[in-house]
């Protein structure tokens, strides 16, 4: 049985530590910007310079900010952990790229990238976009920045869904809760599923969480993927029969093992032994079944 799948959703607050402005905390870009004046289809028919404007402050400020210790670890998590691990960002900045993270949907569109407003073809772009920009693929359409804007549907929708309805963890990672469709995935999860909201202070959707750790990203985020990060070959027997699971434990003891295994035998070994072991645990498992 394969290891049950992580969904990850995170908003503003993992990049604030970055020194990225959230949205609607105190001094947030929502505090100099009505929405309605920069991030609305609208908007930018009534003022594209505005618009253009806005993003290209924003787009700028990604030259001087890092990655910081949550976005490293949510990169170590999926690179390290056995089974599938799905990032799902808010945030259009680049910073979960940047770390490392592969596994990656920007729901909300990327402040490096631009679309076309004649073919629709999306291109990196980390200049400044202006009414002179020209789409490099058609050549005649001007260009927009690829972010999707308030009235407008969120990107890579069923594979999220699909995602999150399958996987055996769902975790939200530093957003208000404000924004729908992001808000409600965590009611999306199958019943059973391990949720957990880590957050500097609860959201708007804590109550529909298992588990609410309140704290900085930079301190919450890597512990937590220390006690996730079980070096791990997991064999799961169904529920109901003797059952082995085979777990490289890194140090950290706490083990992801399935709800519905009956563990008979659990085999441990070092840190880093898993491949020399691999072959001989195999045949282990074949005499035993
Ligand atoms: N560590 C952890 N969480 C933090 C930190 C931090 N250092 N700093 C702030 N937060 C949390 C706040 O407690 C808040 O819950 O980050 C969250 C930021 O909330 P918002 O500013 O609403 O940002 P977000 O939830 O990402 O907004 C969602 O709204 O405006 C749209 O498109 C925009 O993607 C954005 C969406």
């Amino acid at each position: 049985m394969p290891t049950p799948s992580i969904v990850i959703l995170t908003g503003a607050g993992i990049s604030a530590e970055s020194g990225l402005r959230t949205f609607r905390d105190a001094d947030g870009l929502w505090e100099n910007h009505r929405v309605e004046d920069v991030a609305t289809p609208e908007a930018f028919r009534r003022d594209p310079a505005l618009v253009q404007r806005f993003y290209n402050e924003r787009r700028r400020s990604l030259a001087t900010v890092q990655p910081n210790a949550a976005h490293l670890a949510l990169a170590r998590l999926e690179r390290e952990r056995p089974g599938e691990v799905l990032l799902v960002t808010q945030n259009v900045d680049d910073l979960h790229d940047r770390a490392g993270s592969q596994n990656l949907l920007h729901m909300h569109g990327e402040l490096l990238k631009a679309r076309c407003l004649g073919c629709g073809a999306i291109h990196p772009w980390p200049g400044d976009l202006d009414g002179t920009s020209r789409c490099p693929a058609c050549e005649r359409g001007g260009l927009r920045p690829h972010i999707v804007w308030f009235g407008e549907l969120p990107l890579d929708l069923d594979r999220i869904y699909d995602a999150v309805e399958r996987c055996g963890l769902f975790v939200a990672i530093g957003t208000s809760g404000h924004v729908y469709p992001a808000a409600g995935l965590v009611q999306a999860v199958a019943p059973g599923t391990r949720t957990v909201e880590l957050n500097l202070a609860a959201s708007r959707v804590a109550s529909a969480f298992q588990e609410v750790r309140t704290g900085r990203a930079t301190d919450l985020v890597p512990a937590f993927v220390d006690e996730l990060l079980v070096r791990a070959w997991h064999r799961f027997i169904p529920a109901g029969q003797a059952g082995i699971a085979l777990a490289a434990v890194g140090g950290y003891g706490r083990h992801e093992l399935h709800p519905n295994s009956d563990i008979d035998l659990l085999i441990l070994l070092a840190p880093g032994t898993q491949a020399a072991h691999q072959a001989s645990l195999e045949k282990f498992l074949a005499f035993l079944w």
